[in-house]
């Protein structure tokens, strides 16, 4: 049966950035926190490396937002890099606090007793860690304290579809104040009303076919405020990771960047290292350098992936170092102690996103957005390793002070209209759903990747276009399903991936095109901003279901 919940402040999403921040609230405000499946299944729970945070004494912030801005090649906001590297060792001491396990070492480095690693792009070892399962460290020690907090009430396997705007309830502002969710096990949509609301809903791999993303990683969150009129930035800068597990049934299992850290090295399949050849930096320059000289070996040579070894090094340091890694591994038959393991490239984080403030504020009042989905300014053309998780925890922090000055200014949360299925019917045809997801992840595969031209472009646009057209009409006339709403937004970000590729005609960090191989520095690098009210291919096809709900105002 269709709800009506009021909360305080509504969190979507239960990654490293939903879940300190509804921790954080929930001593002053009633949160309901919402996840599309497990409260941990996100790309939280595997992260790999770790955190990157100044703590060796030999390294100062300036060298760490150097870094940083090094990676994102001119176009990282100073001021935000600046404020997120400061903070770092508060965000750090919160999750220590609340007992996350960080690997030890004590009087190995500096004055600090946590053993820290390195990885691509970074100048000095700052990457603290829980071996190599730093993610599945943070995320299980937050849920567990999430379902013990009685400020919390917690919703698994329940999907946002649509936020709730004044605009679109009728009134003068356009104050956010809740979302339409679907809860999977019931079928039916809830109404979640609140006094402010929080998107952190992750990042988007599954645009791609190849990605080390979750299957959660949809885009919904950037596609859901696009819609209801936030500005989105950045978004051609899409991050490969280098060396994903090369098998038929890996999944594109992550091989963490801290094992070339730790020494790895890149081979060709006769076993001839070749970073050397395209960065003084070798294995450890930065990951779109690494990604692309793997491709680009690939495609010369006609091979299906390259290797990583790290079987140089003793047993024990492996395994103790990379257990997580050295397990799976083997359950694909690779030995990483003994030989080197198959490893190709695959979409892994997503630069862009909505954008906001320092403070996590988007475009739209009462409506805040963190972690990977947020266009903060942080990452520039390039994330450095390890500064994501970081990101979530330090603007889950700046949110939370925001959001507690804000408690209350806004009135109580109000009723929102029920979920309105009247003109809709159970779908004909599923199969559309399917097929269409499959299309779109392999043409973003082909010709949106990690080498771009204007043609692939083109091409990208003009299925994407068909695309949208189908799922929408699809989408105005069947009841929701979870594959269905997560297809839409997929379809949507990927089309704002396309349209900002094709606005950069030059080639900076992450986003390379044959057509345009040079860096532009003829005038002053420039962030990448699409605005809803100047779209016309997303303003042009309002499903009727939308049309419908207008009505209600
Ligand atoms: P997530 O952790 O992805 O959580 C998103 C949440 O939103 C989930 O709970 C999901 O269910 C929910 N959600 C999504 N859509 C909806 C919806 N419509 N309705 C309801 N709920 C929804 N970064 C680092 O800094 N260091 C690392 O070592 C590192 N290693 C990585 C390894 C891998 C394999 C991957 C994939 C990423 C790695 N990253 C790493 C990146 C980093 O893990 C992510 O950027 C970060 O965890 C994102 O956190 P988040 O809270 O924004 O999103
Ligand atoms: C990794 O461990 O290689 C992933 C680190 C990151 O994405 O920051």
């Amino acid at each position: 049966m269709r709800q009506q919940y009021r909360h305080d402040v509504l969190v979507i999403g239960s990654g490293a950035a939903g879940l300190s921040l509804a921790l954080r609230l929930a001593d002053h405000a009633r949160i309901a926190l919402i996840s599309k499946g497990s409260l941990t299944e996100g790309a939280t729970l595997y992260a790999q490396g770790g955190i990157s945070v100044v703590l060796d004494k030999s390294d100062s912030f300036s060298s760490h937002i150097e870094d940083t801005l090094t990676a994102g090649a001119g176009l990282c906001d100073e001021k935000i890099a600046a404020y997120c590297v400061e903070h770092a060792r508060n965000g750090i001491q919160w999750l220590i606090d609340k007992g996350v396990p960080f690997t030890r070492e004590a009087g190995v480095i500096g004055n600090s007793d946590y053993h820290l690693t390195r990885e691509g792009g970074h100048s000095h070892r700052r990457i603290i860690h829980a071996a190599d399962a730093t993610g599945r460290a943070v995320e299980k020690t937050l849920e567990q304290q999430a379902r013990e907090h009685p400020g919390i009430d917690i919703f698994e396997y329940h999907l946002a579809i649509d936020l709730i705007t004044g605009h679109k309830l009728g009134h003068d502002h356009n104050h956010c104040s809740g979302a339409y969710i679907f809860d999977i096990e019931q079928q039916t949509v809830h109404s979640f009303s609140a006094q402010m609301v929080t998107l952190a809903t992750g990042g988007a791999g599954k645009v791609y076919l190849y990605t080390s993303n979750p299957d959660v990683a949809t885009g919904d969150g950037i596609a859901m405020a696009w819609r209801a009129g936030c500005r989105v930035a950045n978004m051609e800068f899409i991050q490969f990771h280098p060396t994903c597990l090369y098998h038929p049934n890996a999944k594109s299992f992550l091989i963490s960047e801290a094992v070339r850290g730790e020494g790895g090295r890149l081979l060709l399949p006769d076993g001839t290292p070749f970073m050397s050849q395209f960065d003084t930096r070798g294995e450890l320059a930065p990951r779109d350098i690494v990604a692309r000289a793997i491709d680009h070996e690939m495609k010369r040579l006609g091979a299906e992936c390259v290797y990583l070894d790290i079987s140089h090094k003793p047993a024990s340091y492996i395994k103790e170092h990379f257990p997580t890694i050295h397990d799976r591994c083997l359950q694909f038959g690779f030995d990483m102690t003994r030989e080197p393991i198959p490893v190709v490239p695959a979409a892994h984080y997503l630069c862009g996103g909505v954008m906001t403030d320092i403070h996590g504020k988007t475009d739209i009042p009462g409506l805040y957005a963190v972690g990977e989905m947020a266009y903060t300014g942080l990452h520039g053309a390039n994330r450095i390793a390890s500064n994501s998780l970081l990101e979530c925890l330090v603007f889950a922090e700046a949110a939370y002070y925001d959001i507690l000055e804000n408690l209350g200014k806004f009135g109580e949360s109000e009723d929102i209209p029920s979920w309105d299925e009247s003109q809709v019917t159970d779908s004909d045809e599923e199969v559309v759903v399917s097929h269409n997801w499959n299309e779109l992840r392999h043409f973003m595969w082909d010709y949106v990747g990690i080498v771009r031209t204007n043609k692939r472009l083109q091409r990208a646009l003009r299925r994407s276009d068909l695309l949208k057209q189908e799922i929408e009409d699809y989408y105005g006339n069947f009841r929701v399903t979870n594959d269905l709403i997560e297809l839409r937004n997929l379809a949507l970000v990927a089309e704002l991936i396309i349209r900002s590729a094709m606005e950069r005609k030059e080639s900076r960090g992450l986003h390379y095109t044959l057509d345009y191989p040079q860096l532009d520095d003829s005038q002053k690098p420039r962030i990448t901003v699409l605005t809803p009210d100047n779209f016309q291919s997303t303003q042009a096809s309002l499903p009727r279901r939308t049309r419908n709900r207008r009505k209600l105002s």
